[in-house]
């Protein structure tokens, strides 16, 4: 239930980013230069637009040709429901009038992202009739469901896949949410 799920922001974490790496010459006017400020809190404590974001793809180990095959699955299947590019419809937190809430974002906005690859499998296989999310089970080989997933990760900023693959992807879920 994506209602609960409100929170899509990162959990804390206890790492700070690497330092920028050395600046060009000082110019002869400057002034002991402030500390170096992180992004507004405000800022920081929402998930900015993953379009704007960096993404270091090689680093994830995702294997290009299979998020060629996800994406072309994707957009056969899902992008109808989530948005050709995972971004899902301005609206989806607002529920339709049976009380159902429109597809989520799956790009790292909102709250796919809090979930392990296994999870992720499960909930795409058996899917979430009562709310709207087709079961694929048996629709698509489970090839194709994990080129799906490969490309949905493939669509998240770095600071969501990092977040991700350090407390979610390596720590055991106790329980789906
Ligand atoms: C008919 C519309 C529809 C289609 C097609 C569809 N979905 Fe969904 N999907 C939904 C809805 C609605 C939900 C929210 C279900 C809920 O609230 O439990 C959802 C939820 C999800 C979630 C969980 C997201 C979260 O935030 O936890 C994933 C992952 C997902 N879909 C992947 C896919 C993939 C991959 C495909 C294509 C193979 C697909 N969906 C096709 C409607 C759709």
């Amino acid at each position: 239930m994506i209602a609960s799920c409100g929170e899509s922001k990162p959990p804390a974490t206890t790492s700070t980013p690497p330092a920028p790496p050395a600046e060009a010459p000082a110019l002869p006017t400057a002034e002991p230069s402030p500390p170096v400020t992180e992004a507004e809190p405000s800022a920081a404590a929402s998930v900015p637009a993953p379009a704007e974001q960096p993404k270091n793809l090689a680093a994830r180990k995702l294997a290009p040709e299979s998020i060629e095959r996800g994406q072309a699955t994707y957009t056969k299947n899902c992008a109808s429901c989530h948005g050709p590019n995972g971004e899902a419809t301005p609206g989806w937190r607002i529920p339709a009038a049976d009380g159902r809430y429109p597809p989520p974002p799956l790009d790292g906005s909102a709250h796919a992202w809090h979930h392990s690859t296994e999870t992720l499998e499960t909930m795409i296989r058996l899917g979430s009739p009562g709310a709207g999310m087709p079961a694929w089970d048996g629709k698509l080989t489970k090839q194709e469901i994990d080129d799906v997933i490969v490309w949905i990760k493939s669509l998240w900023p770095d600071e969501v896949y990092d977040i991700w693959y350090k407390e979610i992807e390596n720590k055991p879920e106790p329980k789906p949410n």
